[in-house]
């Protein structure tokens, strides 16, 4: 019997990240943070000091990426890189390896293996077109670019970095083009997906709009 998968895919700051983890929180369900592991990449990437079109060289460190994912700690070899990765110059790094097809295939096992009793919320890209394509529930989440900028700030400002508005407007214009153009696993909503629009919605409200979707599935 398969492990029952919700995926929610969505542009980044759309707030997916933290629905996704309370959904799982309500079912007892596995997490997987997707753009986690493309930011751990981008991450090895900078400090091996490749350049971020090198590709064969990128998609080698994919495919043997020393991360751990313990509780909400996340480890790239020994450290612990939780914080680290979250910084507005590592996601605008993992979304230029993010084109990358052979980066995407090499972590197409890795995302797989987070299947496991007694199931598994996915958040990402393409966690409904590609990696989870028969997942029970696929839900699409997005947000106006500006309720996705504010977000984005508040959460950089909680986490101890500085942030500027335009300038977050700017960068998610510019990787919300890059997720959708590319021509390996684009952005876009899967067939059937439920779409959510979390512009006006609390989490609480998103939690529950998913939580239902996925009662419906039960
Ligand atoms: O979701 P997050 O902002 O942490 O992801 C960082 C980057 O990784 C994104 O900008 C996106 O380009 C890429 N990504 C992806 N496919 C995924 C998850 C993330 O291309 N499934």
């Amino acid at each position: 019997m398969t492990n029952p998968t919700i995926t929610i895919d969505g542009p980044t700051a759309s707030g997916k990240g933290t629905v996704a983890q309370l959904v799982a929180k309500a079912l007892g369900f596995h997490y997987l943070d997707s753009g986690a592991l493309y930011r751990l990449t981008a991450l090895s990437a900078l400090r091996h000091q490749l350049a971020l079109d090198d590709e064969a060289a990128i998609a080698q460190l994919a495919l043997n990426l020393p991360c751990r994912f313990v509780g909400e700690q996340i480890f790239l070899e020994q450290e612990e890189v939780g914080n680290i990765i979250r910084a507005e110059e590592i996601g605008n790094a993992a979304s230029k390896i993010a084109v990358l097809p052979a980066v995407r295939a090499a972590l197409l096992q890795l995302q797989k293996n987070f299947s496991a009793p007694p199931g598994l919320v996915a958040d990402g890209r393409d966690m409904g077109t590609v990696i989870f394509p028969d997942a029970e529930v696929k839900i699409y989440l997005t947000a106006s670019v500006a309720a996705r900028a504010e977000r984005r700030f508040k959460q950089l400002i909680s986490k101890g970095f500085s942030a500027n508005i335009q300038d977050l407007l700017q960068d998610l214009t510019e990787r919300d083009a890059r997720d959708l153009n590319r021509s390996t696993a684009p952005l876009k909503p899967a067939e059937g997906a439920f779409m959510l629009d979390t512009s006006d919605l609390t989490i609480q409200q998103a939690v529950e709009l998913v939580l239902k979707q996925y009662e419906q599935y039960v």
